[in-house]
């Protein structure tokens, strides 16, 4: 069986002003006549932006003959809570349904990767699949988690253990939503940003280190063009790696994961996915350093790189280290085949392993620990 996918990534502002003609060429792509479309909005996206189901319905309105919009925007509790509780995704496919969207119909999501991913569920289970649109209002989603082939919800105890993959119709990233952000939300993205730098692209490394304050700071101008690098070294990597729906045991882009999803678990969901995939990182180059591959200037300034963007490099979670060892078994499973959790050897260096030393990864959390000054209780763990 061989099929072929169009994935399209569109950069813009002001997606809903009645005169950016995107989103309806992006419907009108689908074939002749209007395209029923329905819209989900992620709750904090809704409370920052209390006309937004106005702006969408005099959009629809200006864009007659390419969309017709079925319903009013329907509001999703934003956050992890979007897949923490089933209710929402299967409210979310009744109302897919009741507006009677068809596969040839499409579904417009404007949130967090949370959102994206529950309501993303819901929209490729319905009919086995609808036309999602995705509009990412994060940093995270618009660098790196909104631009995937994959969605999803957590369940019995495990973050997306529920989903599937489902190339979107389109992702369309507005920067103007990023502007809304809390400070703490802002600066989840650029985790990604860093570690998707470290797997491919030594020079982005580099100027995310040297703009890393002022990113910290909400330099937009700064932020700007590193989120939009990262979001095509993502893209680039789903559209021509080679392996979209991941057949293959090995996860690139998943470095730094295998620890950060299991500390969002372990912490209930209180450490947000960017400053777990912060620590993970950090957890992930000391080791790589320990092992003798990455060299501790290196490791250093990508330390120094994440805590001049204002991530805090501990959590007491790292203290269960033993749970936290649980995570590579976890992530073994939700791969298949051989474990296979990436290291550096270099800034822009990634290495495969099969396995990992539980006392490295141990050694690990007590530097990251004595750096965090996080005491002595920390260090005796
Ligand atoms: N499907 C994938 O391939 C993939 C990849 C990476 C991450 N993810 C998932 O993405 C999720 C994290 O997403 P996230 O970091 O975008 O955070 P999030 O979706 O949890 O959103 C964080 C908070 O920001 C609010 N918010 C969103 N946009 C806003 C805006 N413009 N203005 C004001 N508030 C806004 C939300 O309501 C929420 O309270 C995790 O569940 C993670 O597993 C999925
Ligand atoms: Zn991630």
């Amino acid at each position: 069986v061989s099929v072929e996918f169009v994935h399209r990534l569109r950069f813009t502002r002001g997606a809903l002003e009645t005169q950016n003609p995107l989103l309806a060429e992006t419907i009108a792509a689908g074939g002749p006549g209007p395209g029923r479309l329905m819209a989900f909005v992620d709750s904090g996206v809704a409370a920052e932006w209390p006309d937004l189901a106005a702006r969408l319905e005099a959009y629809a309105a200006a864009h007659e003959g390419s969309i017709d919009l079925a319903c009013a925007a329907i509001e999703v509790p934003g956050g992890e809570r979007a897949k923490n509780d089933h209710s929402i995704f299967e409210s979310a496919a009744a109302e897919i349904d009741r507006a009677r969207i068809c596969r040839q119909s499409y579904v417009l999501v404007i949130g967090g990767g949370a959102v994206l991913d529950a309501i993303g569920f819901a929209a490729a289970t319905v009919h086995r699949g609808v036309r999602l649109i995705r509009m990412p209002t994060t940093t995270l989603a618009q660098a790196d988690g909104g631009l995937g082939v994959k969605n999803g919800v957590n369940a019995f105890g495990k973050k997306n253990l529920l989903g599937t993959f489902a190339v979107p119709w389109a992702v369309i990233n507005d920067g103007a939503f990023l502007e809304t952000l809390s400070d703490r939300d802002f600066r989840c993205g650029f985790s990604e940003v860093v570690k998707v730098a470290l797997l491919k692209d030594a020079r982005l490394f580099m100027e995310m280190a040297s703009r890393a304050r002022r990113v910290a700071a909400r330099d937009a101008s700064a932020a700007a063009s590193l989120l939009r690098r990262s979001a095509e070294l993502h893209f680039d990597h789903i559209v021509s790696g080679g392996d979209p729906f991941e057949l293959r045991a090995s996860r690139p882009l998943d470095f730094g994961h295998w620890s950060a999803h299991k500390l969002e678990q372990m912490s209930d969901f209180e450490i947000r996915h960017g400053e777990a995939v912060a620590i993970g990182v950090a957890l992930d180059v000391v080791h790589s350093a320990l092992l003798g591959w990455l060299a501790w200037p290196a490791a250093e300034s990508i330390l120094s790189c994440l805590e001049h963007l204002g991530f805090r490099l501990w959590c007491e979670e790292l203290l269960e280290t033993s749970t936290l060892l649980e995570g590579l078994q976890e992530f073994r499973e939700h791969l298949g085949g051989e474990l296979t959790i990436t290291l550096l050897r270099g800034i822009g260096e990634p290495r495969d392993v099969h396995e990992l030393d539980g006392a490295l990864v141990r050694s690990a959390v007590e530097r990251l620990s004595q750096r965090a000054g996080a005491g002595p209780a920390a260090a005796a763990g």
